[in-house]
């Protein structure tokens, strides 16, 4: 999770009440996730934290020792109330394997490599998952994205329904009159490099549920473009229109509209001149990008130049929960992603 620190002190309460909301929710349905990196300093202390909190359960995954050591070292309370799970040393270890097997023999994998792979942390975590073991993960304090992503895609999957994986962020600005009270949604800012219209579809879908679940409000989705209601013409802009007719055909509760320019999604005067007949240009509290490229590019220069707090990615469209942390993480982005992976999962 990233999130920059901020001198502005409304700013922070208002992320403060986001976080706290995230967490009481969370505490209205307990549910189990999973750190597997269960020996790593700032995952541990975050975990005494979360326990002592108690709006999850949380399963560690490592040596117990190590774990029992570490707990020790940082006179930490709660960690004895974790449940904690050591791959190399795991009861569950032939039912997951077997489960690797179901899911993936026709593919290659071979009993050897599945026995090696079980061993290692992300993929038990993905299997607890898979296995109902276990409700969702948080992981990437010490391991790459593609690393905590691709055990989830290979055995964890998507939602019915959905076959792309995406992440959104929740962005709170400054400026209140933007969005939902300073609050929007963008999207994919994180996993899915190039879309086509189907896929882009379903990121706008996932986007606009990940809203009602975690940021609570009702999402007004817009789907950028470099063109307004065909101002102009390429076959970039041909994606976005065919993706916005596929999105409210997926989900006819949602309120979507596209193509559209960030001007005229977000500024009531603009909307009124390039999109005079849209219910949600001038008023968008969500927006999808229509590739990584210019998601993760202006979620980042909204959150520097904008000096705005950007929180997550929260990954969306998969069949479990299952978030990833910047490496940079710090003990309290871990909690918070904890929290709203916690969410995620009672919502499941
Ligand atoms: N959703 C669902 N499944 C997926 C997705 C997706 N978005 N992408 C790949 N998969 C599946 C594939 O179908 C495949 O399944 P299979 O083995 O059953 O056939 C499996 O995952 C592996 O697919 P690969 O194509 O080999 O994917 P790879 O592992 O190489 O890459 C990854 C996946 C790591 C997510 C890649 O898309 C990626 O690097 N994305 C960019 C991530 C990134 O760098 N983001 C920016 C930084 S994050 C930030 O700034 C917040």
């Amino acid at each position: 999770m990233y999130i920059v620190s901020l001198s502005h002190n409304i700013l922070n309460i208002f992320e403060m009440n986001f976080i706290e909301k995230t967490k009481a929710k969370a505490a209205e349905k307990i549910c189990r996730i999973v750190l597997p990196e269960g020996t790593e300093e700032r995952t541990i202390k975050a975990a005494d934290i979360i326990l002592g909190e108690g709006f999850a359960k949380i399963v560690l995954i490592g040596n117990p020792d190590e774990i029992k050591n570490l707990s020790e070292k940082f006179n930490l309370k709660n960690i004895s109330n974790a449940e904690i799970v050591d791959p190399e040393n795991n009861p569950n270890q032939e039912k997951y394997v077997q489960l690797m097997l179901e899911l993936r023999g026709a593919k290659g994998l071979t009993r050897e490599e599945a026995e090696r792979l079980i061993k290692k942390p992300l993929y038990l975590g993905a299997l607890m998952i898979k296995a109902g073991d276990a409700d969702g993960e948080v992981a990437g304090a010490d391991n790459f994205t593609g690393d905590v992503l691709r055990p989830a895609f290979q055995y964890v999957k998507t939602l019915p329904g959905i076959n792309v994986v995406s992440g959104a962020f929740i962005m709170t600005v400054q400026d209140k009159s933007f969005g939902e009270n300073g609050m929007m949604v963008f999207a994919d800012c994180a996993v899915h490099p190039n879309p086509t219209a189907e896929e882009l579809a379903q990121i706008a879908v996932c986007t606009g549920r990940t809203t009602r679940a975690i940021a609570g409000f009702e999402p007004k989705i817009a789907m950028l473009s470099f063109s307004t209601k065909g101002s102009a013409k390429h076959e970039m802009v041909d994606k976005v229109v065919e993706a916005t007719r596929l999105a409210k055909e997926m989900d006819p509760s949602l309120m979507i509209d596209g193509e559209l320019q960030s001007d005229a999604a977000i500024i009531p005067s603009i909307a009124a001149k390039k999109a005079p007949e849209s219910q949600i240009a001038g008023h968008a509290n969500v927006l999808v990008f229509p590739t990584l490229e210019t998601g993760n590019i202006a979620y980042k220069l909204v959150q520097r130049l904008g000096n705005a707090q950007a929180t997550g990615p929260v990954l969306q469209g998969m069949a479990a929960p299952i978030n990833d942390l910047s490496r940079g993480c710090s003990i309290d982005d871990i909690v918070n992603m904890v929290a709203i992976t916690a969410c995620q999962a009672g919502e499941k």
